[in-house]
């Protein structure tokens, strides 16, 4: 079955980037001339995903005006035949995709946060897209999970490896190969101590999951420590039905959650930039002599 739905959860509390994050959401925040979320849409309609639910819930209204006609703007630079690519920029923002939005009443983890979107999604297969990553490729990440999915008619998790050092931040799995990428996933464990590393896969971003997911998560009872749902629970029940599998994706993922993320986007996105790309170049070699 095609996928046509993406979730983007945007309603964490974004400590790690305050006070940035405070009034902005940081899925808001901008890499060069966009804001992050702008680059997930992108990629998910490029992948040929139609609708899109996100779930917010402070600053809900920063979103939502984002991918909306702004009309007196609009109506400013129309005016002026000097800002006609400007306008067309502006214009597009409202016209990407179908976009919906739904509250998270409480910031009860990313598992919680996916639960928001059941009624959206229905009876189908969907792409969650975690609104923090940001992950250029000419091929559209999500996408490269979809066709997993519809090839395997099973879950899929985007999957990278990562430093061995960093693999207790992010969580790791045990995988067998089904084809060049593909794996299959038969365990997770999420923010493993070191002697608990299976692998230095772990996800990172973006999933494609059946509908059975929801009845997953429902029965994922919150952590007691920080009381929340973790994702990676409900996903380790499919796993441990056979019905799991991973994606070693090719692109360059940029953790938006986290400062040095930031100017790494920011960094590598303005290289190659048509507009400032070069000029950024020089100054980045000028500054770096200096270093
Ligand atoms: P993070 O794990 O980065 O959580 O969420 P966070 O709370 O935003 O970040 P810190 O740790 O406080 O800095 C991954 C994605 O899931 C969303 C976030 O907005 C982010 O895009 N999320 C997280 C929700 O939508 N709801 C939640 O309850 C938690």
């Amino acid at each position: 079955m095609k996928v046509t739905k993406a979730v983007i959860p945007a309603a964490g509390l974004g400590t790690r980037v305050l006070p940035a994050s405070k009034a902005v959401p940081k899925e808001m925040l901008n890499i060069v001339d966009k804001p992050a979320i702008q680059y997930i849409v992108e990629e998910a309609v490029a992948a040929g995903i139609t609708d899109i639910l996100i779930v917010t819930n402070r600053g809900k209204g920063v979103i939502e005006d984002h991918f909306d006609h702004s009309f007196e703007l609009e109506a400013k630079l129309k005016g002026n035949p000097s800002k006609a690519k400007i306008l067309e920029e502006v214009e597009a923002c409202a016209n990407l995709a179908n976009i919906y939005y739904v509250r998270q009443k409480e910031t009860k983890g990313l598992g919680h946060a996916v639960l928001c979107a059941k009624s959206f999604v229905g009876n189908e297969p969907f792409a969650v897209m975690y609104g923090d990553d940001v992950i250029i490729s000419e091929d559209p990440v999500v996408g490269q999970l979809c066709r997993a999915y519809e090839k395997y008619g099973c879950g899929v998790v985007g999957v990278k490896e990562v430093p061995r050092k960093d693999v207790p931040k992010y969580c790791t799995l045990d995988v067998t190969p089904l084809e060049e990428r593909v794996m299959q996933v038969h365990n997770i464990i999420e923010k493993p101590t070191p002697e608990q590393i299976m692998s230095c896969y772990s996800i990172l971003g973006r999933v494609v999951m059946p509908p059975e997911i929801f009845d997953l998560i429902e029965k994922t009872p919150a952590d007691p420590k920080s009381g929340e749902v973790y994702f990676t629970d409900a996903m380790l029940d499919l796993a441990r039905r056979g019905k799991l599998n991973a994606v070693d994706f090719v692109g360059t993922r940029y953790d938006m959650g986290n400062k040095l993320g930031i100017m790494q986007a920011n960094c590598e996105v303005a290289l190659q930039h048509p507009e400032i790309g070069a000029d950024f170049k020089a100054y980045l070699k000028q500054l770096a002599a200096t270093l």
